[in-house]
C-alpha cells in the first residue's frame, strides 16, 4: 500500500463568526491527482491555503511524506519545511511585472532555495521549457496573454519540484480560448506523475485527469471518490444540484 504524500486531518477554520471550514479531511498518494469542487464561498481557496499557511487553520494537522505538523501550532521552521515542499499556482498568476518571465522563475529559486544563480537559471529555462515557453525567457509578463501568465506561474511552481503542487482555479481568470493551453500543461504534468491538488470549475478536465474529486460545500466534504462516482453517478443531492448549475447540458 502506498502512503499518503499528503494527509489534511479535520481541517477547521473560522474568520470572525463564520465557519468556512467545518473538518475537512483529505488524502493524496504520490502521482496522484486530486481535484476539489464546490460552489463559490464554499471553502475551497481557504482550504488550500490552509495547507501552505497562506491562511492559519484553527484546528487539524497536515502530514507530508510521514511527518505531521499540527496546523494552529506550526512553529516557523515547520511551515518553512512545508513551503519548501510545496508550491502553489494562483488564480491571478501573482508574478512580479517588473520582472522578466525568466526571473520570475528563478527568484523563488535564488531567494527562497538558495540556489547559485547559474544553476537556478538552467532550471528555470527547463521549467519555461516545458510550459512551452522557451521563446518568451526575457520578455515582461504584461506582454504575455493570459495564458502564457500562467504558464509561467505553473513553470515557476515546477521549477521547485515540490512533493505537490496546488493549484487555486488556475483557469477561472482567463478567457474562455485560453484555458485549454493551461489544462493541456496540466494534463502533462498529471501524465509525468506529478501529485497535485486542484480547485477547480472544470469539469471534463477533472473527469479526464483526477484520481479522487471533492465535493465541499459550506466546509464540509459531501461526497468524494473517482470521477465517474462523483460526476457521473453522484449520490447527494447537493452534488446533483452543483453540477447542474454548472453544466448546462447535465441531467441526473
Ligand atoms: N481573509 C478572510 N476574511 C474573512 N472572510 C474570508 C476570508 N477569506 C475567505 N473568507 C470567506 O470565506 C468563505 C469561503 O471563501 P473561499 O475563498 O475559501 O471560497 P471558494 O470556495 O474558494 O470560492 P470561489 O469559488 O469563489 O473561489 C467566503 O464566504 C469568504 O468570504
Ligand atoms: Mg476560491
Amino acid at each position: 500500500m502506498t502512503t499518503p504524500m499528503l494527509t489534511l486531518s479535520n481541517v477547521y477554520k473560522k474568520f470572525g463568526d463564520n465557519e468556512i471550514l467545518k473538518g475537512i479531511d483529505l488524502e493524496i498518494k504520490k502521482g496522484e491527482v486530486v481535484v476539489v469542487i464546490g460552489p463559490s464561498g464554499s471553502g475551497k481557496t481557504t482550504l488550500l491555503r490552509c495547507v501552505n499557511f497562506l491562511v492559519r487553520a484553527d484546528r487539524g494537522a497536515l502530514t507530508l511524506n510521514g511527518e505531521r505538523v499540527d496546523l494552529p501550532s506550526a512553529s516557523k521552521m515547520e511551515i518553512l519545511k512545508v513551503r519548501r515542499r510545496t508550491a502553489f499556482v494562483f488564480q491571478n498568476y501573482n508574478l512580479f511585472y517588473n520582472k522578466t518571465v525568466l526571473q520570475n522563475v528563478t527568484l523563488g529559486l535564488v531567494c527562497g532555495r538558495k540556489m547559485p544563480g547559474p544553476d537556478a537559471e538552467r532550471v528555470a529555462r527547463d521549467a519555461l521549457s516545458r510550459v512551452g515557453l522557451s521563446d518568451k525567457f526575457h520578455v515582461y509578463p504584461k506582454t504575455l496573454s493570459g495564458g502564457q501568465q500562467q504558464r509561467v506561474g505553473i513553470a515557476r511552481a515546477i521549477a521547485l519540484s515540490p512533493d505537490v503542487i496546488i493549484f487555486d482555479e488556475p483557469t477561472s481568470a482567463l478567457d474562455p480560448e485560453l484555458v485549454g493551453e493551461v489544462l493541456n500543461i496540466m494534463r502533462m504534468l498529471a501524465a509525468d506523475g506529478t501529485t497535485m491538488l486542484i480547485a477547480t470549475h472544470e469539469i471534463s478536465f477533472a473527469k479526464d485527469v483526477a484520481s479522487k474529486v471533492l465535493f465541499i460545500d459550506r466546509g464540509v466534504v459531501i461526497e468524494e471518490g473517482t470521477p465517474n462516482e462523483v460526476l457521473t453517478l453522484p449520490k447527494e443531492e447537493r452534488t446533483k444540484q452543483f453540477l447542474r448549475r454548472i453544466l448546462p447540458d447535465y441531467s441526473i
